[in-house]
């Protein structure tokens, strides 16, 4: 078989890794040509491919970013992009594409699966918030790094009596903020799924230095939302996808409680820093499995599948399943996290 594979949207560790399995089983156990699209669905539409060989997927295991690239081009943006992109892969003679990518990529694999062409998902995003897989890869690295950053914040915020703001990226779910902020031992965590009151978020603070704390570590999600009619935040441009560009409420919380408390405030942005460089081990093996669960399904003729993590056990879900919804931080994970506020 001609196996086609793109990476697309936000890259994330682990992306290699999943690329190396599928070349490994398809080519080294199956005897399939794995060619790569360049850039994502941008390389579909363009037609840039790469041939991927076991030789030239070599030692690519622990390396962040994708040796693809990556881009958010959305084909249905476009009036030509799925006439082009279905052309493209009658004229690679493509048997089957493994798309790699988040909500917005496995979006557009579903609707080409619509189209006659057959795919097969691998769910990819440090966000986490994919439904009908457990974990996505590169969600354990991100949270690792920002737990890095709190654990050196906290002994700044120390040394200086100061309340520290750390931004992290996450989109319309506050996973990577509520894993990081609990292993981190943050004060107050602020997550989309639980508008705050930037009142009672002071009221905390001010709380735990009466009680003798001389700092406060406040982990903010990029996608955090103030009680509606509290606090305004400004919005920023939007992608091909139609998302808006998040970040900078970080800016918002710092000066709101610096303000408000008078405890000298400072911000951290975390933001792509959680994205860059090497996967953990647990990544590694997870996109590992990924990858060779993918050229399984594909190798089975099991199309307009997507691999998942249900449990401890690799799946195969409908890739419809996993864009129906969004998987947002279950309450119940938030609630033991509160514990520990203010
Ligand atoms: O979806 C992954 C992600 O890193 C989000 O957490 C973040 O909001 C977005 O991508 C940033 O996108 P970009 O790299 O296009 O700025």
């Amino acid at each position: 078989m001609r196996v086609g594979v793109l990476t697309g949207g936000g890259d994330c560790p682990g992306l290699n890794a999943v690329i190396r399995g599928i070349v490994r089983k398809g080519e080294g156990e199956y005897g399939h040509s794995v060619l790569g699209f360049r850039h994502g669905w941008r390389g579909v539409v363009d037609d840039e491919v790469v041939d991927l060989t076991i030789a030239s997927t070599r030692g690519i295991l622990p390396r962040g970013g994708t040796i693809l690239g990556s881009s958010r081009t959305n084909p249905y943006g476009t009036d030509d992009g799925v006439a082009r992109a279905l052309d493209t892969l009658e004229r690679e003679r493509i048997d089957a594409l493994i798309a790699i990518g988040g909500e917005d990529t496995l979006g557009v694999a579903a609707k080409l699966g619509t189209e006659g062409a057959r795919v097969v998902g691998v769910p990819k995003t440090i966000d986490n918030d994919l439904s009908a897989t457990d974990y996505t890869f590169g969600f354990d690295t991100a949270v690792q790094i920002a737990t890095d950053a709190i654990d050196r914040l906290h002994t700044t915020a120390e040394s200086h009596d100061r309340v520290m703001v750390v931004e992290v990226m996450g989109r319309h779910a506050g996973w990577i903020a509520i894993h990081s902020g609990m292993a981190g031992g943050a004060d107050i965590i602020l997550i989309p799924e639980r508008p705050f009151d930037i009142d009672e978020v002071c009221g905390r603070i001010r709380h735990r230095h009466q009680r003798g704390a001389n700092f406060s570590i406040v982990v903010v999600a990029e996608g955090a939302q103030p009680v509606e009619g509290t606090l305004s935040l400004s919005s920023g441009a939007t992608d091909e996808f139609g998302h808006v560009r998040l970040g900078g409420v970080g800016n918002v919380v710092t000066d709101e409680i610096e303000k408000r408390t008078g405890f000298e405030t400072r911000v951290t942005i975390l933001g792509h820093v959680l994205r860059g460089g090497t996967p953990t081990a647990y990544d590694r093996v997870l996109a590992t499995r990924f990858g060779v669960e993918a050229i399984e399904a594909v190798h089975d003729h099991d199309f307009q599948t997507m691999v998942a993590l249900q449990g401890a056990q690799i799946v195969r879900v409908p890739i419809d399943d996993a864009i129906r919804e969004l998987k947002t931080v279950d309450p119940a994970l938030y609630d033991v996290a509160s514990v520990f506020f203010g």
